[in-house]
């Protein structure tokens, strides 16, 4: 009875102070932590080689067939030996309950300048390729804002950025899939080889259809800045139609849209626009080097236009593709109140952001369950035809700003054409085989729990994906899901994806789609206890 009480007490000690735990434990743990993994990376650097790829591969492949020989009872099922924590998914994937193979594959292999593509190792990163490319003059034509997902992560567990609406999501930049399957065998996934079955069902796969080995990346000409504009917006209506306008959601080109376009919305009526080009140094026009230690976070330096109007700047390129890095969006803010004081930036910004990886290396079951509960991580892509639905829907469930929006182009490949349902006919743009929607970034704790409201963390997901599903859209799936495995096949097209794992031999050796990607944890228990 008395620990229990102390234990309470604790917690809300632990509660109330947070940001002075975070600053004073988590943020030189998490530096240190961060500099051993960098060291290790370092090392890696030094010791591989792209030329050593192949051996690698046969490495893979004999630890598979070792598997095949195992009697069937103790045929666990497959997946890769990378820790869980080092993932930036939310769920906490059983992989003890596995059968694991290390896949010790970090090299980027080929530039191809002629084609304009890049083939890497799976676990490259995004920081990784943004250091190489850049100096070179080129970027991925997809990459996201977070330096440590990896490029197989990212193959498998899809993404999108800023970028999308030209080029859709980030699989649809992807050419080719080496992978190894369940019986050991390495084979190409293209779009229009003997395997394209297989490519069509890799994206959003998660893993449980065979181990990525290599991939080649669709990559674009740079220019060293992005002249970027920061249009303030007042109504929801007027911001609304300006991003449908931009992204070019109501007709196709040949009318020239902006290279990058994102929308931060800080309540129902207020956003800020932004729209960039690749552009030279132009003399006269403002430098930001926005991802610097001690910048003010970007959507802070975003909403300061609210008042002071609208603005250009040249953002160097790099600081753009990161520029959301150091304050993981607007995530740091709940862990750290007085982060974004200049004094505070100046003397200790460099150790921004905690690292997810130490974050979640440092999780234990029932610290999982407790934030669970308190806070929300979903990028949800969704039609943008219903984008003032979206954000009023969100507001009434989480009561949660800003919200993160920019659109992406989703293109209808046809029936049966892997997980992502084909756009419904309403959505499309006129005389194109796509439909605008848009990522809807919900981050961090919701007000109703800051202010210690009534909130089911469980019924306002569903409801969230409820609407998801009626629209069409689509829950990312690193994020936690609330659905039963019916309305997941409501929400996923599962048929070309079940005949694909039959015929490459997955069903029995990796887990199915849904068991891989759902909450450990029991989310339905918990819905029922918040339900009081
Ligand atoms: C706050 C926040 C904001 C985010 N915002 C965005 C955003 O704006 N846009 C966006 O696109 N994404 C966003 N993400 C999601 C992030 O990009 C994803 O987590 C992405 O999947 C990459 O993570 P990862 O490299 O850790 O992949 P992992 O979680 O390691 O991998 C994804 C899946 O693929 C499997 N897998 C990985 N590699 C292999 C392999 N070689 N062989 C077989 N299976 C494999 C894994 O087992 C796992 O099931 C955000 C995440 C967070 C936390
Ligand atoms: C470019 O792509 C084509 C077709 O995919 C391929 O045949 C060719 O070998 C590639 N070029 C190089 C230099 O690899
Ligand atoms: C969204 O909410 C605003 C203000 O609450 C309201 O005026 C508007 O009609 C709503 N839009 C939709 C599409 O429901």
């Amino acid at each position: 009875m008395f620990a229990m009480a102390l234990k309470a007490r604790l917690i809300q000690w632990l509660e109330d102070h947070r940001s002075l735990v975070v600053v004073l434990f988590c943020l030189p743990a998490s530096f240190l932590f961060e500099l051993l993994l960098q060291t290790r990376n370092t090392l890696r650097r030094w010791m591989s080689s792209p030329h050593g790829h192949d051996g690698r591969v046969a490495e893979i492949q004999r630890q598979v067939q070792n598997w095949n020989k195992l009697p069937p009872s103790e045929r666990k099922l497959l997946c890769t030996s990378r820790p869980n924590w080092l993932s930036l998914s939310t769920t906490f994937f059983q992989k003890h309950l596995h059968h694991q193979v290390a896949l010790p594959l970090y090299d980027i292999l080929v530039l191809d300048e002629q084609n304009m593509t890049v083939r890497v190792e799976p676990m490259v990163t995004i920081g990784d390729i943004t250091e190489f490319l850049i100096p070179k003059g080129y970027s991925l034509a997809v990459t996201i804002e977070l330096t440590d997902a990896t490029l197989g992560g990212l193959a498998f567990g899809t993404g999108m950025s800023t970028h999308s609406h030209k080029v859709g999501l980030y699989h649809e930049t992807i050419t080719s899939y080496e992978v190894v399957l369940a019986d050991g065998s390495l084979v190409t996934a293209t779009a229009d080889n003997e395997h394209s079955d297989l490519y069509k069902t890799l994206a959003w796969s998660h893993g449980s259809l065979g181990f990525l080995v290599a991939l080649t990346l669709k990559i674009v000409k740079i220019k060293p800045f992005i002249r970027i504009k920061y249009t303030p917006v007042r109504g929801q209506k007027n911001y609304c139609d300006q991003l449908r306008e931009l992204s070019g959601a109501n007709e196709k080109s040949p009318k020239v849209f902006p290279d990058y376009i994102e929308g931060t919305v800080f309540s129902k009526d207020e956003a800020v626009i932004m729209t960039g080009e690749y552009s030279d140094y132009i003399p006269g026009v403002t430098v930001n080097h926005a991802s610097q230690w001690h910048k003010p976070w970007f959507y802070k330096h975003v909403e300061s236009f609210l008042k002071k109007g609208e603005k250009e700047e040249l953002i160097p390129l790099r600081d753009y593709l990161l520029r959301h890095n150091r304050a993981i969006f607007w995530v740091v803010e709940d862990m750290i109140s007085f982060g974004n004081n200049p004094l505070f930036r100046l003397f200790f910004g460099w150790l921004l952001p905690p690292k997810p990886a130490f974050l979640k290396f440092t999780t234990t079951p029932g610290v999982r369950a407790y934030t669970f509960t308190k806070q929300t991580f979903q990028d949800i892509v969704l039609p943008i035809k219903e984008l003032e639905n979206q954000i009023n829907i969100s507001a009434d469930l989480f009561e949660k700003y800003p919200l993160l929006v920019y659109p992406c182009k989703i293109i209808d490949h046809g029936p049966s054409s892997g997980q992502l349902r084909r756009p419904q006919a309403k959505y499309l743009v006129p005389g194109t085989n796509y439909a605008m929607y848009n990522d809807l970034g919900i981050y961090g704790v919701p007000e109703k729990v800051k202010q210690k409201k009534k909130y089911n963390p469980v019924d306002a997901m569903r409801k969230m994906e409820k609407f998801t599903r009626d629209v069409g859209g689509y829950s990312f799936l690193y994020a936690d899901i609330f659905m039963t495995k019916e309305e997941f096949e409501v929400m996923f097209d599962l048929s070309l994806y079940e005949e694909v794992r039959k015929k490459y031999g997955a069903v029995g050796a990796f887990p199915h789609l849904y068991d891989k990607v759902k909450p450990e944890i029991d989310v339905f228990a918990i819905g029922e206890e918040n339900n009081i």
